[in-house]
């Protein structure tokens, strides 16, 4: 599959082993940059690399910065994007089978080249299982992502919020 990439100046450590992996498990990236260690704001690139997933061009992602959490904070802001932190390989495998995540975030100053690898390698075999429960709960989410864009005519608070 293609997989997007993108990376800030905290993620650089791990860019090279992030891409061998993507590279190495018969997948290729799409490298939205920065190939440089210098200081760069993260929503730029995780931005374009997000683009990227909801307008077709690649099927999943995976952003890099030191922590993981900025990107992952903006990725998530784009209704369609399931993205999270995942510095274990349970998770990395468990989000794509339970909650279809499509955007990998890892950070390079928590994480080591060899454990990216592997998170990498476990991220991109893993397929979503397609069980009712885990469908009936992504359609929750998507109902959620409706309403706060205000495609189904309610206003964007929730019901609780309003009573
Ligand atoms: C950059 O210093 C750092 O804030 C960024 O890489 C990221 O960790 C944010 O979550």
């Amino acid at each position: 599959m293609i997989v997007a990439f993108g990376t800030d100046h905290g993620g650089f450590p791990i860019r090279e082993a992030v891409l061998r992996a993507i590279r190495d498990t018969g997948h290729e990236p799409l490298d939205f940059g920065v190939q440089h260690p210098d200081p760069v704001d993260y929503p730029d690139i995780a931005e374009k690399v997000v683009d990227a997933v909801l307008g077709g061009r690649a099927e999943r992602a995976i952003l890099l910065c030191g922590s993981g959490v900025g990107m992952c904070v903006v990725a998530n802001k784009f209704p369609g994007i399931r993205a999270c932190v995942c510095h274990d390989p349970y998770s990395a495998g468990q989000g794509v089978r339970h909650d279809d995540m499509n955007v990998l975030c890892l950070g390079g100053r928590v994480i080591g080249a060899a454990l990216a690898e592997e998170l990498v390698r476990v991220f991109l075999a893993a397929s979503f299982d397609r069980f009712e429960r885990h469908r009936r709960r992504l359609e929750k989410i998507e109902t959620i992502e409706r309403r706060l864009l205000g495609l189904d005519g309610r206003q964007s608070e929730s019901p609780e919020a309003v009573a």
